[in-house]
């Protein structure tokens, strides 16, 4: 009886071979795996057996039945398809280039965000996120940045129309409300949302009225960090920066701080790398991003106390760190949709 089934099998193929529609492909299916088809009929058969072989022959007739649905069922989806062509009336044109096997991929500012992200979740950081449509409070006062500080000014902010209704963030009476220029803003929320101990990385979009050329745009990335516990001194922030750019350049990457200022940071550095392996930037200090420690004015501004808490923050872009990964030149290749660009960092394509 097992041979019986295995010619069954065999026979289904070759069925199989010259049908092309799908009344022949009906007929053939009756033949086999009908009523009174040959695999049923088979399987009636298991009555003359023995009670020990029943078991057994059971189940290799169930496997058989499987193999055979499965043999018509992408016979079918062939005679659909064929069947599907010519209801459109299209001919198969032989002499046309095959279609790409290019089924999209993730954006280099994707993966790179995905890098840093998961190189800080290893040591303990949780990604935050806030709105992009920001008060000027969360943008700027909070962040200690004066009302006479440039970044303020109409000439460098997008600033949205005082009567818009944001009503996902709290606002205070005629406040105006800007595009975020940077991510710093997601400090302040996480610090009010949820309390120190607190470690955070907010990857997220930056908007200034800056004027497109090779290195600035409009809308940008930046990826903010944040720590704030008990005790943390800037031997922490050194070394959780060496670990991050040892993780994504390179453990032969050099790096230091240089001293510089933002309003939300005291004492307050710039970051500057120097790597063997990124090409013609390779022999030259190269400024990375950043950082500081958390503001003492900051701390109180949300309500902690600064002898009690101590932490530090970072900010990075994250088009400028792709660009400096792949040796990029112009900042604008990332905002072009422009395929012969975009397909060099997918292996798919
Ligand atoms: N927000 C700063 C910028 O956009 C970067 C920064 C973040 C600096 C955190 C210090 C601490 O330039």
């Amino acid at each position: 009886m097992e041979k019986d089934l295995q010619a069954i099998v065999d026979e289904a193929n070759h069925l199989l071979v010259s049908v092309s529609n799908r009344p022949e492909w009906d007929n053939a299916k009756a033949l086999i795996l009908g009523p009174n088809g040959k695999l049923t009929q088979l399987g009636k058969g298991i009555g003359k057996l023995t009670k020990e072989e029943r078991p057994v022959f059971g189940q290799k007739l169930n496997h058989t039945k499987k193999q055979v649905e499965n043999i018509f069922k992408s016979s079918l989806s062939l005679i659909d398809e064929k069947e599907d062509l010519e209801s459109l009336g299209a001919e198969i044109d032989s002499s046309l280039p095959p279609s790409s096997n290019f089924t999209g991929g993730t954006h280099p500012l994707t993966n790179t965000r995905r890098k840093i992200v998961s190189i800080f979740r290893k040591i303990g950081f949780t990604v935050a996120e806030a709105t992009e449509a920001e008060t000027e409070w969360f943008c700027f006062d909070a962040l200690n940045t004066p009302e006479d500080h440039p970044a303020r000014d109409e000439q460098d902010t997008l600033f949205l129309p005082r009567d818009s209704k944001w009503n996902n963030v709290k606002q205070k009476n005629d406040e105006a409300y800007v595009l975020r220029t940077h991510t710093s803003s997601v400090q302040i929320r996480s610090l009010i949302n949820e309390k120190p101990p607190l470690r955070i990385i907010a990857p997220g979009r930056c908007f200034r009225r800056d004027t497109v050329d090779a290195t600035h745009s409009a809308n940008f990335h930046q990826t903010e960090g944040l720590y704030v516990d008990k005790n943390v001194t800037l031997k922490d922030l050194k070394g959780v920066l060496d670990f991050f750019l040892k993780e994504l350049f390179g453990n032969q990457v050099e790096t230091r701080l240089r001293p510089s200022f933002f309003p939300f940071t005291e004492p307050s550095f710039e970051v500057d790398l120097r790597a063997p392996n990124i090409g013609k930037l390779s022999d030259q200090w190269i400024e990375i991003m950043g950082c500081g420690m958390v503001d003492p004015k900051v701390l109180k501004l949300v309500e902690l106390d600064p002898k009690e808490w101590t932490g530090f923050a970072f900010g990075m872009g994250i088009e400028r760190i792709t660009m400096i990964l792949h040796g990029i030149d112009d900042i604008r290749h990332f905002y072009n949709n422009d395929l012969r660009f975009l397909r060099q960092f997918n292996q798919s394509s």
